[in-house]
């Protein structure tokens, strides 16, 4: 098994400072930068679109992983992916056709992920696994950062890990929420292959995104 990925969330860093910020995570040792899009509709929040990705592609050669909590998600995915999306990932319950949805992504060369929310069964995305590329598990409930893991999740993690294994598919199995040094190393015993992190990666400034990337890594 290849190391775990680990996606710093840029919802926890500078926003007056985006640029530099994903500089700063990619210098330290980050494998992808994940954005974080919110609508204010399917999530009380309101974060970042297209035009932020778009101006922060210049800065890292890392690729961009995209999770858009926004619905409806299918008239985002071309300008999305234009920006300069690599994954981009929405939730099954943020469109009436998923598999429409996966389609669409990959029409336009990008990696296609589903999103499965606390509440949210396996079975929801059962049926389109095998077209997928990546299943990200929510660890909490999206909207914000700094929340803490839920635990019920990671049955769901080491279930997803027997279906993926099952499939026999390269398809990378990522957590996001509440994820700090003590939670990584559960998910990554139950099967995660990629882990999200905010809060933990960010915490501290520039100068501790080194050891905070290396501390989910151990
Ligand atoms: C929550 C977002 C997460 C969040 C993670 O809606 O999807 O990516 O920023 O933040 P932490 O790591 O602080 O829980
Ligand atoms: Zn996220």
């Amino acid at each position: 098994q290849q190391p775990v990925r680990i996606a710093p969330s840029i919802l926890s860093a500078d926003f007056a400072a985006l640029g530099r910020e994903i500089e700063a995570v990619t210098a330290a040792g980050a494998d992808w930068i994940h954005v974080d899009v919110m609508d204010n509709h399917f999530v009380p929040n309101l974060t970042i679109g297209p035009m932020v990705v778009k101006a922060l592609r210049p800065h890292s050669r890392l690729p961009f992983d995209c999770h858009l909590m926004v619905t409806p998600v299918d008239p985002l995915v071309p300008a999305f992916a234009e920006a300069g999306a690599d994954t981009i990932s929405f939730h099954p319950e943020a469109g009436p056709h998923v598999h429409r949805t996966i389609q669409l992504i990959k029409s336009h060369g990008k990696r296609a992920g589903c999103v499965l929310n606390p509440a949210t069964p396996l079975a929801a995305i059962e049926n389109v696994l095998a077209d997928l590329d990546l299943v990200l598990v929510m660890s909490v409930n999206p909207g914000f950062g700094g929340q803490a893991f839920i635990e019920s999740q990671f049955a769901k993690i080491a279930a997803l890990r027997k279906a993926i294994d099952a499939l026999g598919k390269p398809i990378d199995l990522e957590v996001d929420g509440g994820v700090n040094a003590e939670t990584a190393r559960r998910c990554i015993k139950a099967g995660a292959d990629a882990l999200v992190a905010g809060t933990a990666v960010f915490s501290g400034g520039p100068d501790k995104y080194v050891a905070n990337i290396k501390a989910l890594r151990a």
